[in-house]
């Protein structure tokens, strides 16, 4: 029965720093982990490397019902080929919120992110995690923080890989992708109602970390 497996869910745009908190809660409670916005990555770069359209939902559908993913002790793998870094490129990031702007490619991998929900427990880490995937989560997290916090977060960290940007162009990016992330029709960003919502502007990584394990203490207790 997967309905009593505790699932926390790890909500918010890019950059508000889910995708890290995620990890350490799953490496913490040893619990499983979906990361789901690399599903909308791998399907982005699966619809470029086979030359499937962005508009042609038809054909994005069967790519998703058929996606070929693994992940496997931080690397993620497509038609078992390691696709780790090339799936982290803003233009990845981009085709990747317009794949995932539509409603049947959305239904298509609905199944897939279920099927991570395996014992002892599952983090998962998206836009739609606990409004949509999982609403019976057992603690449901929204992550913010301002653009400009999340630009600067990225800009750092493109500048400690050796990778120069301008951070004006960074924050355009990030405002566009919420922009279209939060406006869509089909699972726009929003916390779910009973979601707690964090603002990590002004707090580190550590701190939400331990305010969070605190709360799912709580909870499962
Ligand atoms: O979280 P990440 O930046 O990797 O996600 C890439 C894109 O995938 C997001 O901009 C968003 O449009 C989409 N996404 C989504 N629903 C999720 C996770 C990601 O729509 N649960």
């Amino acid at each position: 029965m997967t309905s009593v497996i505790p699932v926390i869910t790890v909500d918010g745009p890019s950059g508000s720093g889910k995708g890290t908190l995620a990890v350490r809660l799953a490496q913490h409670f040893g619990w499983h982990q979906l990361d789901s916005g690399a599903l909308y990555r791998i399907l982005a770069e699966k619809a470029r490397i086979d030359n499937v359209d962005l508009g042609d939902v038809p054909a994005l559908v069967v790519l998703a019902e058929v996606l070929e993913v693994r992940f496997d002790e931080g690397l993620v793998w497509l038609d078992n080929r390691d696709v780790t870094d090339e799936i982290r490129s803003e233009t990845v990031g981009a085709a990747a919120s317009k794949v995932a702007a539509l409603g049947p490619v959305r239904e298509a991998i609905v199944g897939l992110q279920h099927s991570f929900r395996q014992a002892p427990g599952l983090v998962a880490d998206g836009r739609d995690m606990g409004t949509v995937i999982f609403p019976d989560a057992v603690v449901k997290i929204f992550l913010e923080a301002s653009a400009r916090v999340r630009a600067e977060r990225r800009y750092n960290q493109l500048k400690n890989n050796g990778l120069g940007v301008s951070l004006r162009a960074l924050l355009e990016t990030i405002e566009q992708r919420d922009e279209r992330d939060r406006e869509r029709a089909v699972s726009p960003l929003r916390p779910a109602s009973d979601a707690v919502v964090i603002d990590s502007s002004s707090m580190s990584i550590d701190e939400v970390f331990k305010h969070v394990v605190a709360l799912v203490a709580e909870r499962l207790a």
